[in-house]
């Protein structure tokens, strides 16, 4: 189930580094190649040589060493991997990682790598619960780094609590779930649009809306983790534009439909997260608009095109997933929605709650195909919600 799969294992310096023996004996047997990377207090509990001999790698220990390769190996390390697991994962790697702090082998290479990141943290209950730990973990959540929890027991130093490692039979299903689903997109053609639409009112001036562009953002960048060809078609953002997607950059909704257009008939599906102004200026002027004697002034709006009914009203094959952002009604206004516009999936966000929805890294939603609810997904991480969202996708897709 692991076969052809490059994991590389992190080991820190806990207590339970010879569970990570296991660990690594475990996903080779399932077919993966496994490279160990130690920190330097992981080697005071189990020796390099333990895992050479395991893995027949050799074991990355130092920063600073002579690499025979042409990339320096901080940065070669995650190139060839598919997946990061550090187990076990120590107070100190977890918050310096949340810190972005690289001052060994590992903790850069965590830096340095696009992909997907797993923590199995082990330590301490007191040094788990406190604030620093707790509050790194979160941080840790929100890059989009899964993390295992570790569980309840007896702990090394004799006390009871939480900080155990996760049972090794976890961590290794976590692992043969997260690889498996790495590309189970691939040979797909998925579009994206992100991002609040621009309408011109004169050259200097336009009417927009509070979308940042950050749930496309983190569904496009899903998409390619996972082998789709994506394309974004996004209304201007404050974003870096992600890797390895067919990017295309728009302003106002008219723009936007004239793209979708162009890739509509050859995509298996749509995932329409922008946020489309319903209405633009009727007569877009050249000129800036000057102050009048009057002091007032008013502008008169028209009907943008409903660029996501018109997709439900053209499609064949496609999969069509819309967005309902609502203040109120959210479920019935997104059962509503889904019908009117011959939608597959609707994703229901209540924006009226602060800390969630526009502009923020965090949203809560909740997912309904044309039967009902599919899934209420709590607060959590765009990054997260996106890897939800995408795997929902996966399946109304099959
Ligand atoms: C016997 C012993 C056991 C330890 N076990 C743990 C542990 O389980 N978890 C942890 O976070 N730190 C543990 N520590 C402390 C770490 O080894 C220490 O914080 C170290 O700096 C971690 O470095 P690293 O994250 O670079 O591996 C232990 C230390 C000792 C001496």
């Amino acid at each position: 189930m692991l076969k052809g799969k490059t994991i590389i294992l992190g080991v820190s310096g806990s207590i339970a580094a010879y569970k990570a023996v296991d660990i690594a004996r475990r996903l080779i047997r399932d077919g993966a190649t496994v490279k160990v990377v130690m920190t330097s207090s992981a080697t005071k509990f189990v020796t390099p040589l333990t895992f050479r001999t395991l893995t027949k790698q050799s074991v990355a220990t130092e920063l600073f060493t002579e690499n025979s390769k042409s990339k320096i190996c901080h940065i070669s390390l995650s190139d060839e991997a598919d997946i990061i697991l550090v187990a076990p994962a120590t107070a100190n790697i977890i918050n310096k990682t949340a810190n972005g702090v690289a001052d060994d082998l590992l903790s850069t290479t965590l830096l340095a790598a696009d992909v997907p990141i797993i923590f199995a943290p082990a330590m301490n209950s007191k040094m788990y619960l406190s604030e620093a730990t707790q509050k790194s973990l979160n941080r840790l959540k929100a890059f989009g780094f899964r993390v295992i929890e570790p569980t309840l027991g007896e702990l090394a130093c004799g006390e009871e609590g939480v900080g155990r490692l996760a049972e090794v039979d976890t961590i290794v299903e976590v692992i043969k779930f997260e690889t498996a689903k790495e590309k189970d997109l691939k040979n797909r053609s998925v579009v994206v649009t992100a991002g609040g639409t621009r309408e011109e009112i004169d050259p200097v001036r336009y009417i927009s809306n509070r979308s940042s562009g950050k749930m496309g953002y983190a569904i496009a960048n899903e998409l390619t983790k996972r082998g789709a060809k994506t394309t974004l078609i996004s209304a201007p953002t404050y974003l870096p534009t992600p890797q390895n997607v067919n990017f295309i950059s728009v302003s106002n909704a008219s723009d936007m439909q004239r793209e979708m257009l162009q890739y509509f008939d050859k995509c298996d599906a749509v995932i329409m997260a922008a946020a489309v102004a319903d209405f633009t200026p009727a007569e877009p002027v050249s000129k800036k608009i000057k102050r009048n004697k009057t002091g007032n002034f008013s502008l008169k709006l028209k009907s943008n095109p409903d660029i996501i009914k018109e997709l439900g009203r053209i499609k064949k094959k496609q999969i069509l997933i819309g967005f309902a952002a609502e203040t109120e009604d959210l479920i019935e206004n997104a059962r509503k929605k889904i019908e009117e516009k011959n939608l597959d999936l609707i994703i229901a966000n209540d924006v009226s709650k602060p800390e969630i929805g526009f502009e923020e890294d965090f949203n809560e939603v909740t997912i309904l195909n044309k039967k009902g609810i599919v899934k209420k997904v709590p607060r959590m991480t765009k990054r997260e919600i996106a890897r939800i969202i995408v795997d929902k996708l996966v399946d109304v897709l099959d």
